[in-house]
């Protein structure tokens, strides 16, 4: 069967999509599923492109286990919309922005992430700003969506 292809966005693309990535690669490879899904990430603005992820995501991924010191940061281009099967932005703004950018008739792939993956409505918000805490929660989030996510992609292959 073919993977399914996801592309994870945020603004930046160097604190929550990265992590989200990473944290969705170890799950599945935990889970046996490794060949079952194509994970990337990319930012809706180009500010960081080219660099690593912002090192409070780094340092959160490393302590539970996960390496995502070699991502680089790039921005979200017309090709994905067709190189994706699912793009989930991680709050409303990304989507919002994802909506505007889709060629016509593929915007039917974009989903915010946890309306998606736990039927929430809810925004994973930006910890740019904010302090080490912040990406622990950040962590915890991403796994508990990244979680759901592969358990409602495998419902939805069977
Ligand atoms: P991210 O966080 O969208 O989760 O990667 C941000 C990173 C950088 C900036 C904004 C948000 N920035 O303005 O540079």
């Amino acid at each position: 069967m073919k993977p399914v292809r996801i592309l994870f966005v945020c603004l930046g693309n160097i604190c929550r999509s990265p992590l989200a990535e990473g944290v969705l690669r170890a799950l599945a490879t935990r889970q046996g599923l490794a060949s079952q899904i194509l994970v990337d990430s990319a930012g809706t603005g180009g500010w960081h492109v080219g660099d690593p992820p912002d090192r409070r995501s780094i340092a959160v991924a490393r302590r539970h286990g996960i390496d995502i010191s070699g991502l680089r940061g790039r921005k979200v281009a017309k090709a994905d919309f067709d190189s994706f099967d699912l793009i989930l932005g991680m709050d409303s703004e990304n989507v919002k922005t994802l909506r505007q950018i889709a060629p016509a008739g593929l915007d039917g792939k974009i989903a915010l992430f946890l309306a998606y993956a736990e039927d929430r409505d809810r925004d994973v918000p930006d910890p740019y700003y904010d302090g080490e805490e912040a990406f622990e929660r950040l962590y915890q989030m991403l796994e508990a969506g990244c979680s759901s996510l592969l358990a409602r992609l495998d419902e939805r292959a069977s």
